[in-house]
């Protein structure tokens, strides 16, 4: 059997941990990142054995029965998680329905997988149905984009656009734009439910302010959507209070759709002619 601290799945998972750490999204234990990890993967460490020990999850998931997740345990500090993954990590699959969290590695300090396990389990569950290939969810408190959420209209389609405004590069990375939640208790099926809900038609979710949720198919992918955004926001804030004498028009992001082969959410940019006669 190899060791499941040389897998790779496991080093990138705590490598981008810690990049997180750096950028300043994940002070003390904020922040929790979840990943599908592929059955295949697994057998590989722990041939035959049963779970260490059972964990109530208090909400169900039946599409995610049987599915294994590593996942950041709660009250861990993203500081620590690349010097001691087995503390501050676990590998725990979904059974009863997603009722039960089976522990099969980590967490070797007694603890639990993050408060956040709803909103993480809620959303991989939609995700998974939109995009077969979806694996990571994460969430953290990014500076920025939570200094936005006081002082910005909350509309998401407002948000979206302001953001896709202060880089070319963002309605590219980000075409579904921005979902956003008002300030919600964290923690709960609740939010769990309603992030979820978001989930269906962005892969980036705003909790005002809380911080931001990202779903992708790889850790790099849902970091860079992220960091993006993260960018964008900052842009804003050292913009916002002066005056601004140009932007990236809709007329350019059209050429940007063109150019990079993707397309803004529907309803979120000016029609095409409209704009281009708006400019004449
Ligand atoms: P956990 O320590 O339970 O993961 O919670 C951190 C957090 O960011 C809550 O929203
Ligand atoms: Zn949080």
């Amino acid at each position: 059997m190899s060791n499941i601290l040389d897998a790779r799945f496991l080093k990138e998972f705590v490598q981008i941990a810690d990049e997180m750490y750096r950028h300043g999204w994940d002070e003390r234990n904020g922040g929790n990142i979840s990943m599908l990890l592929d059955g295949n993967e697994l057998d590989a460490f722990r041939p035959d054995q049963g779970p260490i020990r059972r964990m109530p999850t208090g909400f169900s998931a039946p599409v995610l029965e049987g599915k294994t997740f590593l996942v950041t345990g709660t009250g861990k500090y993203f500081k620590n998680m690349l010097d001691d993954p087995e503390s501050n990590v676990g590998i725990v699959r979904l059974s009863d329905g997603g009722r039960n969290a089976e522990l099969l590695w980590g967490f070797s300090d007694g603890g639990s997988f993050t408060s956040e396990f709803p909103a993480h389990m809620m959303s991989h569950a939609a995700r998974i149905g939109i995009d077969p290939l979806h694996r990571v969810v994460m969430h953290c408190h990014p500076t920025n984009l939570l200094a936005m959420t006081y002082v910005h209209d909350l509309d998401e389609r407002l948000f979206t656009r302001t953001l896709w405004q202060m880089s070319t590069e963002c309605v590219v990375v980000f075409p579904d734009g921005v979902n956003v939640l008002p300030w919600m208790l964290c923690g709960t099926n609740e939010i769990g439910q309603a992030t979820a809900e978001k989930m269906k038609t962005a892969r980036l979710v705003v909790w005002a302010q809380h911080g931001i949720y990202g779903a992708g198919r790889t850790l790099d992918e849902c970091f860079g959507l992220i960091e993006t955004a993260e960018k964008a926001a900052e842009i804003y804030l050292k913009t916002a209070h002066l005056p601004i004498r140009q932007t990236i028009t809709d007329a350019q992001m059209h050429q940007l759709e063109k150019r990079f082969g993707v397309r803004a959410r529907s309803g979120y940019l000016a029609p095409e002619k409209a704009d281009f006669r708006k400019k004449d």
